[in-house]
C-alpha cells in the first residue's frame, strides 16, 4: 500500500518467514552455523527454540534456502499428533506413496528410501517445526527413527525446532536418552538495542531502501525497541504501522511521535489509520 509512496520493491516489515530478509545477528549467524554443523556432522538430532517470533522458523528457512540442492528435506508442523500421524506426514513430505500403509509399513517405505538417498550421497533432514508441541511418547519414537543407520552413519538427521517448553521437555529426566544425542541446544535470544537499528536498516534495504526512502529516528528505535523488548515479529508489526502512518501523514521522517501513534493504534486496535488521513497529528 505504502511501498511506492517510499519506492520499496515490496513490503519491508511482513511476518512471513522469509529468508531474503534474514539479519544475521551474532546469534542468527551462530544459529545458522550450529545447524549446518549439526547436520553436515550427522550428529542425528538437533534443537533450536527461541521465544515466540524470534526468527526460528526463518533461520531454518535460510539453512534450506543455502543447502537446498544437497538436502532432501521433509518440513512437517506438529500440533499434537500421535506418531503415526506425524509418520504419515513426513512420508509425504519426502514425496513417499503411503496411503493405506500401517505404521510398520510406512517405516519400511520410509527406511527404503533413506538408504537410496544415501547411497546417492544426499542428506536427508527431517525438521519439525513448533516441536514444542510433541508428546514425550512422540519424541521417544522419533529417537528410534534416529536409531536407522548404517554402520557409519545416521541415515536421518532429525531438527526440532520449537518455543522454550521444548527445551523443558527435552530436560525431563525421561528424556535423558534422547537428550544425550543432542550436541546442546542452539537458543536464538531476543535482538540487541544495537542489533534493533541494524536489523530494521537492513529489512529497509532488501525491500529496496534507497535515497529518499523512510528515516527512523533514533528516538523512533528507543520506542520501537521498548514496545518490542527486541522481538523480531514485534519489531515488524510496528513498523509496518509506523510507515503505514508515515505514509498518510506525508512524511518520510518516522520519529518517536509517530512510533508511539503506531503503538496505540496496535494496542487499541483502533479505526484503521487510513481513515484518518489528513487529520492533524
Ligand atoms: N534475523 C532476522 N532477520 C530478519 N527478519 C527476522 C529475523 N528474525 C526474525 N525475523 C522476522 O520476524 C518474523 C518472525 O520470525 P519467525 O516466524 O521466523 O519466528 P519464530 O521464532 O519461528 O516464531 P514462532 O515461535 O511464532 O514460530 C518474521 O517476519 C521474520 O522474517
Ligand atoms: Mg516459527
Amino acid at each position: 500500500m505504502y511501498e511506492e509512496y517510499y519506492g520499496f520493491k515490496e513490503l519491508p516489515f511482513n511476518v512471513t518467514p522469509d529468508p531474503r530478509f534474514l539479519y544475521r545477528s551474532a546469534s542468527h549467524r551462530d544459529a545458522l552455523a550450529y545447524i549446518t554443523y549439526g547436520i553436515f556432522q550427522k550428529k542425528g538430532f538437533i534443537a533450536v527454540t527461541g521465544e515466540v517470533g524470534v526468527g526460528k522458523t526463518t533461520v531454518v528457512n535460510a539453512f534450506i534456502d543455502l543447502f537446498q540442492p544437497s538436502l532432501e528435506v521433509a518440513f512437517v508442523f506438529t500440533t499434537k499428533f500421535p506418531f503415526d500421524q506425524l509418520l504419515y506426514l513426513v512420508c509425504n513430505d519426502f514425496g513417499l506413496e503411503v496411503d493405506g500403509q500401517n505404521k510398520a509399513q510406512m517405516l519400511l517405505t520410509l527406511n527404503r528410501f533413506l538408504i537410496e538417498q544415501y547411497e546417492n550421497n544426499r542428506n536427508t533432514v527431517l525438521i519439525i517445526d513448533e516441536a514444542q508441541n510433541l508428546s514425550p511418547d512422540v519424541l521417544e519414537e522419533l529417537r528410534m527413527l534416529s536409531n536407522l543407520e548404517t554402520r557409519d552413519r545416521k541415515l536421518i538427521q532429525i531438527m526440532l525446532v520449537g518455543q522454550p517448553e521444548l527445551e523443558t521437555m527435552l530436560n525431563l529426566n525421561e528424556m535423558r536418552q534422547l537428550r544425550q544425542r543432542i550436541p546442546g541446544i542452539c537458543r536464538i535470544p531476543i535482538l540487541s538495542r544495537e542489533d534493533l537499528e541494524k536489523y530494521i536498516e537492513y529489512r529497509l534495504d532488501i525491500a529496496g531502501k534507497h535515497n529518499g526512502g523512510p528515516v527512523f529516528t533514533q528516538d523512533a528505535m528507543d520506542e520501537i525497541f521498548h514496545y518490542s523488548g527486541g522481538t523480531p515479529r514485534l519489531i515488524n508489526v510496528l513498523c509496518d504501522r509506523a510507515l503505514l502512518i508515515g505514509f498518510v501523514s506525508t512524511t518520510r521522517t518516522i520519529d518517536g511521535r509517530i512510533v508511539r501513534e503506531g503503538i496505540r493504534d496496535l494496542e487499541n486496535k483502533e479505526a484503521p489509520v487510513t481513515q484518518r488521513r489528513n487529520r492533524p497529528m
